[in-house]
Parts: structure tokens; sequence; C-alpha cells
């Protein structure tokens, strides 16, 4: 086992042992964690901010019901995947900028991450016909917030970021999500990847200037397998689904096509900067597996229903979203992949977990930044 993750075991019984753990473990344990994306990593930042129209639905039960016990701003029933990586170093959850206090961002980082952000301005969005109704906190906007801070958290803030984990991602999903659910063309949709895949490197390339070393990228999530897209499209062109896992194919290639540009530039970036470890979480193909053997992960209620919604094939209706009374809930949310038709339930999130930073679905390997052998430096 590696040296990071026996510490941890330990740091489950003795908590004051995390102090010993971060002075003997040079590499692969982290200080903190900082954290920029959407709703997939927002651990409380959009209920925190003020509100122009309605409340979102996840400050409502029964978000948050099976960890927190009740809604925290977290879009599932309990922990992400960011949650379960900051358990993994043995780091307090990452508070969120709005509404955390100095105290905890100096114990495990700060989380920027907003539920429906976009990697792209909305100015640049709106331009094309592109409105986000739940936020303007653009990947821009958080790595602003993220330098007015910097010198409150430390006075040695190459330091500081060097120490911590960066989790860039998932961000982008949203500047489709928005384009798809307002009706602009897939062709259009289409043009923007190469604007939204830039403007996750140009951040990224930011961050290791400010100090920044190992930065974690996620790429996007099979989107033809999300109950909201699978019923805005639903179709009755058979051809349309892959046959044996049920999702939409050309939407899936969609998210394929993002990430296979998106990993074009990360190696450009780590070729420019070969002291830096960019690692990129392939969320797409640790989910997968999920859809084509459900059973095998224990999800016999199901991977294409949300276990929390309204009507129709997938229990996914936009008027009557999981937060609004008349909303049905599955009973138990585990034996359930999506929770609330476009978000993962804690089981699901918890097995990505697990995939991409103890298993293989991370390249180069997370893990094996916790060996102290430098193997890692040699990665293509
Ligand atoms: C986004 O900014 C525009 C002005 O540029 C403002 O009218 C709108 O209310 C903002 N939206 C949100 C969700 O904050
Ligand atoms: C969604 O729910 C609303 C309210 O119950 C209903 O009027 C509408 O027909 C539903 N939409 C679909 C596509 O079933």
């Amino acid at each position: 086992m590696a040296p990071c993750s026996s510490h941890l075991l330990w740091n489950g019984f003795f908590l004051n042992i995390i102090i010993l753990s971060s002075i003997s473990c040079t590499i692969g344990c982290y200080t903190a964690i900082f954290s920029f994306g959407d709703s997939l990593a927002d651990t409380g930042n959009l209920v925190h901010m003020p509100q122009p129209g309605k409340l979102p639905p996840f400050v409502f039960p029964p978000y948050g019901e099976t960890f927190f016990n009740h809604a925290t701003g977290r879009c599932s029933n309990g922990r992400l995947v960011i949650d379960f990586i900051a358990e993994y170093l043995g780091l307090p959850f990452v508070p969120p900028y709005f509404g955390g206090s100095m105290k905890s961002f100096k114990e495990a980082g700060v989380n920027f991450a907003v539920a429906g952000a976009t990697a792209l301005d909305t100015a640049f969005l709106q331009e094309r016909g592109i409105m986000n109704k739940l936020t303007n906190t653009s990947l821009d906007v958080q790595l602003g917030l993220f330098k007015q801070l910097l010198p409150a958290l430390s006075s040695d803030h190459k330091k500081l970021l060097g120490n911590s984990l960066i989790l860039l991602g998932e961000i982008g999903g949203n500047d489709y999500n928005h384009a798809f659910f307002g009706g602009v063309s897939t062709e259009s949709i289409q043009d923007l990847v190469p604007y939204v895949v830039n403007i996750i490197g140009q951040a990224i390339k930011e961050l290791i200037e400010l100090g920044a070393i190992t930065i974690l990228v996620p790429g996007n999530l099979p989107i033809g397998c999300l109950p909201s897209y699978l019923t805005l499209f639903e179709s009755l062109n058979k051809k349309e689904y892959d046959h044996s896992t049920g999702c939409l194919e050309w939407l899936n290639k969609f998210s394929e096509d993002h990430n296979e540009q998106l990993l074009a530039e990360l190696k450009q970036i780590q070729k420019l900067h070969p002291h830096a470890k960019i690692i990129y979480a392939d969320y797409y193909n640790a989910v997968m597996p999920l859809y084509h053997s459900p059973n095998q992960f224990g999800f016999t209620g199901g991977v294409l229903r949300a276990c929390c919604g309204w009507g129709g094939t997938y229990n996914y209706n936009s008027s009557v979203e999981c937060g609004n009374p008349l909303a049905s809930v599955c009973d138990d949310p585990s034996l359930y992949m999506n929770w609330d038709g476009i978000h993962y339930t804690e089981a699901a999130y918890k097995l990505i977990f697990e995939s991409v930073i103890e298993g293989s679905y991370s390249f180069p390997s997370f893990e094996a930044l916790c060996n102290l052998d430098g193997k890692y430096f040699n990665h293509k």
C-alpha cells in the first residue's frame, strides 16, 4: 500500500496524527484542496450566494438525506467526489468560499465550485444565445475570487499551492447543458468545445504560474446517459440508442469529443510545464462500466431512471424537479446511480472516486503520486 494510504487509515482513528503524517509524507500528500468547478463539486457555494430568482431545488430535502441529514447545497443525497477525496487525504470537507470561514480555509483549503457555473464567461455565452439562470460565477470569476483571497491565506502562496491538490472541474458541462436545454443547435454547441477547452487550459496555466503543482482535471460525463438528456431527446428511433446501455449515443459522442480535446490540451500544457503534475480524471470511462453492468455494482434500482424526480420514462420532468414536494423519491438511493436526473447519488460518486483516485481511471495515475519512486515524472 502506498505510504499515504496507510497514514490515512490511522487518521480515521487518531485525528491528531494528521499533523505527523503531513510532515512524514512529502509527495502525494496535500495540506489543502483548492477546487474550481460546478455542481459536481459545489459543497455549498450557490446556496450562500444572493439568488436573483427562486431558490434552487437542492436547498430542500431530500437533498443531503443520506449523509448530512440536511440539504447542504450539494447536488446529491450525500457526499460528492471532492468529499471522498478530502476524506482520503485526511482533510476536513473542503469549505465553500461563500459561507466558509477563514479558519476553515486554513484547515482544508477552499472550494470555489458553484452549481450551474460555466467554463466560459456569461457575456461570451450570452452573445451566442446561451443563458444561465443560476449563476454568473464562471471559471474566470472563480479564479478571480481565489487570487483575491490568496494573500490572506498565506504569506508564501507558492508554497501553499505547491503543497495543495488543485481540483479543476469538472467544468464546461454547463456550457453545453445551458445550450442544449436552451434549444441551441447541436452544431453551434459543437463549435463551443474548443473555446471551453481553451479556457480550462488558460486556468491551468494561471494556477501553475501561481505555484500549483498537482492539478486534477476531470473530463465530462456521458451526458447521453443522464435522465435529463434522455427525456429532452427521447426518440422513437431505436438506432439513436446504445442497445447495451440505453444511453443516447450521439450525446455520449459529444462528451467523448470534449474529453479528447481536453486531454490533448492537458498534454500540451504538461509539455510546457514538465515540473507540474497534470492529471486527467476520466469520469466518463469510470462510469461507463456502471451503465453496462448495473447489478454488479449494486444498482438494482436502475441506472437510467432518477431516484428523485417526476414522471416519464426516466422519472424526470424539468418542471417538477427533485426538491419539489411533488417529486417522488426512491426508498433506497444506494440502489440508484442517478439522484435527480442530472447528478449522481452518493453511491455512484463513491464508485467514481474509487475508480479515479484509487483505481486506473486517472492519467497519469493519481495513486502513483503517493509512491516515492519518481516514475511519475517519466510519463508521456
Ligand atoms: C448575471 O449578470 C447579469 C448582468 O450581467 C444579471 O442581470 C443577472 O441577474 C446575473 N445572473 C445571475 C444568476 O446572477
Ligand atoms: C411535466 O409535469 C408537468 C406538471 O405536472 C406536466 O404538465 C407536463 O406535462 C409534464 N411534462 C412531461 C413531458 O411529462
